[in-house]
């Protein structure tokens, strides 16, 4: 009988369910309907960001959900993030308080600094790109952590460098980093040194973002053939991959026929000779962050620097 892979253990002791419904790119007008069918459907797991600009309508959608009964705050695993402009020790408790007004809650289950990236507010130009500090970050999110209303922190699209440099001034390690990861970015050196820290990876873009980034890795001959001999979608392929990688996948749809398809992973397993093949998958990350490097004004001065090399 197949493992059904339903949570990974935090270094909290929290469990994070393991499929979460992306919210990136879902739009306003539509993003209500999407966690409403998703947490209908039985998904535990809404990963959300100050930066997506639909928090309030989802805080409206998991309102009508606790007041109709149909799931318990406690049920329900809530992720956001600190955006870059709020990076100042001031302003991230700020930054949370407006989060959890927007999503109309108490406390976050998770909180990420979205990205290792300070900008100073207003317009996002190469000129804003401001000189950045985690250490005075992390702090902050401690103290956010302390209070109760985080219960767990961590942070986004940090290189296994960030992360070591971050461990060793760390009072609160990070629970998550979350990261692209999908067979066409597999990242085992950044997977490696997770396990060994007990930091969980999460996984935006677990499908290659389709629409958005218009990779083909739904239509790579691996995938489609392991699909084909399991009898499932190269999309519910790319997802189980991830969750026996050891993994939590954030796959976004505002689509009700696949929010669907993407939650039903866990009965069925890709056996090991399969699991063998996406070795063969051409490896090349989609999403550079190459509006958060600058060559004359930018921290972070090329996109070497900004992945320390893990590219
Ligand atoms: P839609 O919202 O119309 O379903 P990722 O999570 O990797 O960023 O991918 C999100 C993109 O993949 C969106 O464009 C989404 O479109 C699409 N998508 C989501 N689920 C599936 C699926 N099961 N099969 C094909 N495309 C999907």
């Amino acid at each position: 009988m197949a493992k059904a892979i339903r949570f990974f253990g935090l270094n909290t002791g929290a469990k994070i369910p393991s499929v979460g419904l992306g919210t990136w790119q879902a739009e306003p007008g539509v993003v209500a309907s999407a966690v409403t069918t998703a947490i209908q459907v039985g998904y535990k797991h809404i990963d959300c960001a100050q930066a997506y600009s639909n928090q309030a309508e989802i805080g409206s959608a998991l309102k009508k959900l606790f007041d109709g009964g149909v799931v318990r705050r406690e049920d329900l695993w809530i992720t956001s993030k600190l955006w870059c402009t709020d990076h100042a020790p001031e302003d991230v408790p700020k930054a949370l308080d407006k989060t959890l007004k927007d999503l109309q809650l108490e406390y976050l289950d998770l909180y990420l600094i979205h990205w290792p990236v300070r900008v100073k507010p207003g317009e996002f130009k190469p000129e804003n790109l401001d000189h950045t500090d985690i250490p005075s970050t992390w702090k902050a999110m401690e103290a956010l952590y302390d209070s109760g209303k985080a219960r767990a922190i961590g942070v986004s699209n940090f290189s296994s460098k960030k992360l070591q440099d971050l461990l060793e001034i760390a009072r609160v390690p990070p629970a998550v980093n979350q990261v692209e990861l999908h067979p066409a970015w597999q990242q085992p050196k950044l997977r490696a040194f997770c396990e060994s820290k007990g930091i969980h990876l999460s996984a935006y873009s677990p499908l290659g973002s389709p629409g958005n980034l218009k990779s083909d890795i739904l239509q790579n001959p691996v995938i489609t053939e392991v699909a084909e001999k399991l009898g499932k979608s190269p999309a519910q392929v790319a997802l189980r991959w991830g969750l026996q990688t050891g993994y939590s996948v954030l796959p976004k749809s505002t689509n009700e026929a696949r929010i669907k398809e993407n939650f039903d992973v866990f009965n069925w397993s890709i056996p090991e000779d399969l699991i063998a093949k996406f070795s063969e998958i051409k490896q090349g990350r989609l999403l550079k962050g190459t509006e958060f490097v600058n060559e004359t004004c930018g921290f972070y001065k090329t996109i070497e620097e900004l992945w320390d090399g893990e590219l």
